[in-house]
């Protein structure tokens, strides 16, 4: 087949992707002022192919990505299948993770969610039975099963601290369930239930005082915070390219702060993990790990996904991290504003404070079950998610940037029937 053949068949067979190119997209740099641009954010929405036959307030969940970042990885997947490009470890995509979450490229490892680094950073510290880890009552099951398994292992014990109403009183219930036995904190960045944001910058800064490791599971804070992971100061931060950075499904990273590096055992190694190995010699060698982070993932890797990351940190960033965080939590205090406005059948659970808010609003209401909402709710097709986890039972609201202002509104009239 020529070139011509090739782009014939290739265009045929994809009509849904070749008619994404004629969208209008998105400036290379935000208007001023944009946060409260609604033509821009208009502009912002039309690069997902969101259906209007759902309102999505599910983020939270999973993201879903904008046309930017389908179209690359469909264009590697052309490419990878012309040319069989074989997917090794992918320094661009980690290069563009690390600018976006302010580390070192050495310091970011690939993995597939999570979880996975939850796992490795869980698996990995140097704990024995005895040691007492940190954790809190707004738990993800991601996020506690890698640290309970350590504990059915090893005999570690796991301190459960509930969250404070503000982040001085979470920081003083962290600083007080500290012992001489505390080895790591590890609690969420913004738990899944309530999307309150801890303050992770001085949890890192009394882990550090103190000398024990500070771990974030951190689902929800890039592509929702204008964050900086050096400037946080934390040890280890897993999180996913796939809910608020709008990147694809199954993709995620973990950071590792250079200097902890050597502290994690690589439980999984593989091809890239390692600096020389020799099944020859006797008895067989293996020289030690490569000197990155890269040394916990391994094998053979998806360049068509690592394609789809890039374009979603470039998609992020040509609209600015922190205009993304000034919008979102502009949509979450408008939606926060008009629940409260409902009065007393209406309990807000995320808390007010602004340091402690990001773009996740949770409620609860007097007069119906979350289960009878979740249901009602359904039938007028708004995506959203009942929180049962550790029986914080609430409602949990996500607005991202290409929720608009008229959604809230209908979901808030939808509300105002329930109360
Ligand atoms: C706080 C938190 N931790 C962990 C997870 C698990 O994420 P993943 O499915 O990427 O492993 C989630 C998913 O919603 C979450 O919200």
């Amino acid at each position: 087949m020529n070139r011509l053949q090739f782009l014939k068949y290739s265009l045929l067979a994809y009509p849904a992707i070749s008619a994404f190119a004629s969208k209008a997209s998105l400036p290379d740099k935000a208007p001023e002022d944009a946060v409260t641009d609604e033509a821009y954010w208009n502009l912002v929405r039309s690069q997902f192919a969101l259906t209007d036959e759902i309102t999505f307030l599910n983020n939270g969940t999973i993201g879903v990505s904008p046309f930017q970042v389908i179209d690359a990885m469909y264009q590697k997947t052309i490419a990878v299948n012309t040319h069989a490009i074989y997917g090794g470890g992918d320094h661009e995509a980690i290069a563009s993770l690390a600018r976006f979450t302010g580390a070192d490229p050495e310091e970011i490892c690939f993995t597939h969610n999570v979880t996975e680094g939850n796992n490795l950073v869980a698996q990995g510290l140097p704990l024995k039975k005895g040691d007492e880890v940190i954790m809190t009552t707004h738990e993800h099951v991601g996020g506690a099963l890698p640290w309970l398994n350590r504990m059915r292992h090893d005999g570690i014990i796991i301190r459960v601290i509930p969250l404070g109403a503000t982040a001085a009183e979470t920081l003083t219930r962290v600083e007080e369930a500290i012992t001489k036995k505390t080895r790591v904190l590890a609690v969420p960045h913004i738990p899944c239930t309530t999307g309150q944001v801890l303050p992770a910058k001085e949890i890192s800064s009394l882990a550090r005082s103190k000398g024990i490791y500070s771990f974030f599971d951190g689902a929800h804070g890039p592509g929702m915070l204008n964050m900086n992971l050096h400037d946080m100061g934390c040890d280890f931060y897993s999180s996913c390219c796939h809910k608020w950075m709008l990147g694809p499904k199954g993709t995620g990273f973990l950071y590792v702060r250079k200097d902890k590096l050597e502290e994690i055992k690589p439980i999984m190694i593989g091809a890239y993990s390692d600096t020389g190995w020799d099944m020859l010699s006797h008895p067989p060698t293996l020289s030690g790990y490569a000197p990155t982070a890269h040394r916990f993932y391994y094998g053979t890797q998806s360049a068509e996904l690592y394609a789809g990351i890039e374009a979603s940190v470039q998609f992020h960033e040509s609209i600015g991290k922190q205009l993304v965080e000034d919008r979102v939590k502009l949509l979450s205090g408008y939606l926060r504003n008009k629940l409260q406005a409902l009065g007393d059948g209406v309990e807000l659970v995320t808390p007010a404070e602004d340091v402690s808010r990001g773009a996740v609003t949770a409620f609860r209401l007097k007069n119906m079950t979350m289960q009878k909402f979740q249901e009602l709710a359904g039938k007028e097709r708004f995506i959203i998610r009942t929180v049962g986890e550790n029986n914080v039972n609430c409602i949990r609201i996500s607005t991202h940037i290409y929720t608009l202002f008229p959604e809230i509104d209908r979901f808030v009239e939808f509300v105002s029937r329930c109360v």
